[in-house]
């Protein structure tokens, strides 16, 4: 059995859809970090029963006392991998050193172009053409980890931003699932 960790501060749609993907003979969640109470992933976590470790950074006195007790969490369960979906935090090095070439992100954006919190906004201010999502490995830097996977789509042009938006988050539910499996040898059905 397989084990995964995801770390999510806001909506979770990428949670649900990894969730709602992994066959649980082969694969479970055993744990979502969040670092935000009151987040609706964490609502989506209570009807998918997946256990969750609730943390809120203003009463830590700095990354590195959270990150221990988000360690002490995951030394229990041991994690194949930890994927971050929408954790808007950078891990640091007390979560890195220990689980470096373990921990993936999905950003909204075709890297190394657009890193950082607003992928979808900056890229549509500069005004490319070509839009998508990038999984990749964590490092100490800001989305700049080894690439693992990439999706593409050129816009029309007409869409809304939210027409967009829609999109990338469709593409994300898609890519995010193929590429857990994938690293994880789990065989899609
Ligand atoms: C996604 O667009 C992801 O690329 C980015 O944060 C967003 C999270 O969305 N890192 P959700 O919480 O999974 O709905």
């Amino acid at each position: 059995m397989k084990k995964i960790v995801v770390f999510a501060s806001g909506s979770g749609s990428n949670f649900q859809a990894i969730a709602e993907s992994l066959d649980t003979s082969q694969c479970e969640i055993s744990l979502l970090v969040c670092d935000r109470p009151g987040a609706y992933c964490l609502e989506r976590a209570a009807a998918l029963n997946i256990p969750t470790f609730v943390f809120n950074p203003k009463e830590y006195e700095n990354k590195e006392e959270f990150e221990k007790q988000i360690c002490q969490q995951l030394a229990t369960i041991n994690p194949d991998l930890i994927v971050l979906a929408g954790y808007m935090r950078i891990i640091g090095p007390t979560l890195l050193s220990e689980y470096e070439g373990r921990i993936i992100n999905i950003h909204p954006a075709l890297l190394p172009a657009f890193p950082g919190r607003d992928g979808i906004k900056d890229a549509l201010k500069y005004g490319v053409k070509v839009l998508g999502v990038t999984i990749h490995y964590i490092d100490s830097g800001i989305d700049t980890g080894q690439i693992i996977d990439q999706v593409a789509f050129k816009r029309s042009g007409l869409e809304t931003k939210e027409e967009i938006e829609q999109k990338i988050h469709t593409l994300e539910h898609e890519l995010y699932p193929k590429v857990i499996k994938q690293l994880l040898n789990i065989k899609e059905d």
